[in-house]
C-alpha cells in the first residue's frame, strides 16, 4: 500500500474513536509519560488496537493516544512514541504525527530525554529546542511526496515556532524554572554516542543529543504545523562525565524532573489558547 493510502486508511479506521478535534498534539518522551495519567481523560486509543500502526517496544513507553483538555485546550497526547532504532522505517516513525495532523492538530509539542552536549548544562536541566540537526537520520520526506500533506521542498528555516517558544520561556520564568535553550541533534541510536561523536556533535553546533524528535518535527513542518519542543537533559553525553551511561539512569533522572517538566508543559499548553483561536 502507498504511504498516503496507508495513512488515510488508518485515519479512517480510528476516526470514530476520536472524541474531539485536537488543537495541540503532544508527544511524551522516555520517562515523561506520567503527565497523561494526571489529566481528565476524554478517550484513549491504544496503538495495539490500530491495525497497521507501529507499536513501540521500549520499556517505559506505554503506547497509546490520550485525548484530554489542558486549560481549555483540546490535546491529543502520544504516551510513548516509536523510534527509528526499533527497526521501523522513518515513514512509520512519523506516521503518528501525520495522523495527529489529520485529526486536526495545528501545534506539535515534542518532548524527549536527551544527553547534554553543551558543557554548561547539568543533568536535570530542561532545554527549549530552538533548532535541530536531522541529517544523521534518513529524511521522512524521501520518496514520492504526499502532496495532500505538504510541498516537495519544504522550507526549514524556522521549524520551532517563535511564538510558541516565547510562551514556554514566559511560563518557565513565571514558575522559576531555569530554562536552557539549544540545538537538538538526532542520531539513530540505539547505542549511546562515543566521546568522539559527542565532540563532533558539539563542533557541529549541537547542545543536546538523542534518538527521536527531529524527524517528527520535520514531518510536522512539512505539514505546516507550528512546532515547539523541550528536552529533558537526563545525563551529560558520553565522555563529559567519567562514567558509563545506562537507560535506567536516563529514566530515573527523567522521573526526578518530571514535576517541573509537567508544570511547564501544562501551563504552556494552557497559554497556547490565545494563539489557537
Ligand atoms: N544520548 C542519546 N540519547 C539519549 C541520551 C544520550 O546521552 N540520554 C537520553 N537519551
Amino acid at each position: 500500500m502507498r504511504p498516503d493510502e496507508r495513512l488515510y486508511t488508518i485515519f479512517e479506521s480510528i476516526k470514530e474513536k476520536i472524541p474531539f478535534k485536537p488543537q495541540v498534539a503532544l508527544i511524551l518522551g522516555s520517562g515523561l509519560g506520567h503527565l497523561a495519567d494526571k489529566l481528565e481523560i476524554s478517550a484513549v486509543i491504544s496503538y495495539n488496537d490500530i491495525k497497521g500502526f507501529p507499536v513501540s517496544t521500549v520499556a517505559g513507553h506505554k503506547g497509546r493516544f490520550v485525548f484530554a483538555q489542558i486549560g481549555g485546550v483540546k490535546v491529543v497526547i502520544m504516551q510513548g512514541r516509536v523510534h527509528f532504532y526499533e527497526g521501523y522505517n522513518i515513514n512509520d516513525v512519523v506516521l503518528p504525527v501525520r495522523l495527529m495532523k489529520l485529526m486536526g492538530a495545528k501545534v506539535l509539542f515534542v518532548t524527549n530525554a536527551a544527553g547534554g552536549v553543551n558543557e554548561n548544562f547539568r543533568p536535570g536541566d530542561l532545554m527549549l529546542i530552538t533548532d535541530h540537526i536531522a541529517k544523521f537520520v534518513p529524511s521522512c520526506l524521501v520518496g514520492e511526496n504526499i502532496d495532500s500533506l505538504g510541498e516537495r521542498f519544504p522550507d526549514m528555516s524556522t521549524v520551532y515556532n517563535e511564538k510558541l517558544c516565547n510562551i514556554i520561556r514566559l511560563n518557565a520564568q513565571k514558575a522559576g524554572i531555569e530554562l536552557k535553550e539549544g540545538v537538538y541533534l538526532q542520531f539513530t541510536g540505539p547505542e549511546y554516542e562515543t566521546p568522539a561523536e559527542v565532540k563532533m556533535s558539539r563542533i557541529l553546533g549541537a547542545d543536546a543529543v538523542g534518538m527521536s524528535t527531529a524527524c517528527e518535527a520535520v514531518a510536522a513542518n512539512h505539514m505546516k504545523m507550528m512546532v515547539c519542543g523541550i528536552s529533558c537533559v537526563t545525563n551529560m553525553a558520553a565522555g563529559i562525565m567519567d562514567k558509563p551511561l545506562n537507560h535506567k539512569e536516563v529514566q530515573e533522572t527523567a522521573d526526578m524532573i518530571s514535576e517541573k517538566f509537567e508544570k511547564l508543559v501544562i501551563t504552556s499548553i494552557s497559554d497556547m489558547r490565545e494563539i489557537l483561536d
